[in-house]
């Protein structure tokens, strides 16, 4: 029916729609502006898959809220980052500014400096999943609400954690079932190396800013080593002849990343040494790496990560706290999988359909279901109180595999109608044998 009134809110066509860059997950697969959104079932697995793994490094859960002070992430990621400088959601209220986190590395080492588990000993070893948001222009791969998980073992300057956080990203898409990306790795030295290169980044750069694009010609004031990062053709062949920083880093953190290079290839796995990687977020000292997939297009990075020994100090600690850590991409993690032919389950049929035809059998159903659900059995019914060809069409988009029928007259002879859905064969069970049938 058209809506006559256009000034008042039309019940009919539902005014209200998701924020563009965010998504619903569904029980069922969807498309969603040309990206495929996996169902919730997907994500669910997904999930279990995630915490296995995690569990076998032993790390365990962190949960930290969505909301923190902006001032927080301000401080750990860089006041010069695009994260910080254009893409924060933040508000404030009275005097308090909040941003909803665009990263969980600054809201893990808040966590774990103000609950002090430092007193527990050793390595913290904790891992995420959820939430993240960031005011990025959305795209295939780049959504304003995605989604993380991620480890940060804080308390660890051994190079063995930086190796194990890259061994956990490539374990849980080895388990997914995918096996094609690749994984780019650098050192960015310490705090006192970096000034030297960005001088002599600085000065190969100055003479070729005309050649620059706008935001690199700013960068080269604000934050020259991000114009390594670049994805324009023409600035990458300007920087073939650029200074390399593993030229410039210090000793230790040389032999770090000599070390962290070797456990990773000690346990087979093919690394790509990339000087140009330094990573959008400011915190990153030494290790830095990014796993990537061919598959993905412009937004080709499924996990970044790498050590980051100063955030503690940055946001308030009065001494220093070693830590390495990386977060992965879900969303970007499905669209891999889905271009690879991987497919995680996306659904679950229940165990038993219980088609009833009569005010009787209803009430009948509605008790049974629910004795044979406190046994574990997945079971379900019509609420609509259908005929009896609709509910068995329902019975059969569930992909119930066995279906009870049961009418008021077979409830007075003391015995229900079970169809296995395979086969089509029909038997009549007596009412105290039911739920040893559907167990069958
Ligand atoms: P990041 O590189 O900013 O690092 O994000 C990690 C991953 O999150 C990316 O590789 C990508 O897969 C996904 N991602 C980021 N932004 C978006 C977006 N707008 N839409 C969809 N996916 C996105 C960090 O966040 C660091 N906290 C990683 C880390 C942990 N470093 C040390 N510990």
């Amino acid at each position: 029916m058209p809506c006559r009134k256009p000034k008042t809110i039309c019940l009919m066509s539902n005014p209200f729609r998701n924020i563009t860059g965010t998504f619903d997950v569904l029980p069922d697969p969807q498309s969603s502006g040309g990206d495929a959104i996996a169902g919730s079932r997907a994500w669910q697995e997904l999930e279990a898959v995630i915490r296995r793994v995690m569990h076998r490094y032993g790390a365990r859960e962190i949960r930290t809220p969505i909301l923190e002070p902006t001032e927080l992430i301000a401080r750990g990621v860089g006041q010069l980052t695009d994260i910080v400088s254009k893409e924060m959601f933040a508000f404030e209220r009275g005097d308090t500014h909040y941003v909803l986190r665009p990263e969980v590395t600054a809201p893990v080492m808040r966590a774990y400096l103000q609950h002090n588990l430092e007193q527990l000993g050793g390595v913290q070893r904790l891992f995420y999943i959820g939430p993240c948001f960031r005011a990025e222009r959305p795209q295939k791969g780049r959504y304003r609400q995605f989604h993380q998980f991620g480890a940060e073992f804080i308390g660890a300057d051994d190079p063995r954690a930086d190796a194990e956080t890259v061994l956990m990203a490539i374990d849980i898409y080895r388990e997914l079932g995918l096996t094609d990306f690749t994984v780019r790795i650098n050192s960015i030295g310490d705090a006192a190396s970096r000034p030297r290169y960005r001088e002599a980044l600085v000065e190969f750069l100055t003479p070729l800013a005309d050649q620059l694009s706008d935001i690199s010609r700013q960068r080269l004031e604000s934050n020259p080593m991000r114009i390594l990062d670049t994805k324009s053709e023409k600035e990458r062949a300007l920087l073939l002849g650029a200074p390399i920083i593993t030229d410039y880093i210090d000793d230790e953190s040389r032999a770090h990343y000599e070390a962290v290079k070797a456990h990773l290839t000690a346990v087979g796995v093919d690394i790509e040494e990339d000087p140009f990687l330094v990573r959008g977020l400011d915190y990153y000292t030494r290790t830095a790496f990014e796993i990537d997939s061919p598959v993905l297009g412009a937004q080709s990075t499924l996990a970044g990560g790498g050590r980051y020994d100063l955030l503690a100090e940055d946001v308030g600690s009065k001494k220093p706290v070693p830590a390495v850590g990386f977060a992965a991409g879900m969303e970007r993690l499905f669209l891999a999988l889905s271009a690879a032919g991987t497919t995680l389950p996306e659904y679950e049929a229940p165990d038993i359909f219980v088609v009833a035809l009569g005010d009787a059998a209803a009430e009948w159903t509605f008790s049974a279901v629910h004795d044979w659900r406190s046994s574990g059995i997945r079971a379900v019914y019509d609420l609509k109180g259908r005929s009896m060809k609709a509910q068995m069409r329902e019975a059969n988009r569930q992909q119930a595999p066995k279906v009870i029928i049961v009418g008021d007259a077979e409830l007075e002879a003391g015995h229900v109608a079970v169809k296995d859905m395979e086969s089509g064969e029909q038997v009549m069970v007596p009412l105290d044998q039911i739920k040893a049938c559907i167990l069958d």
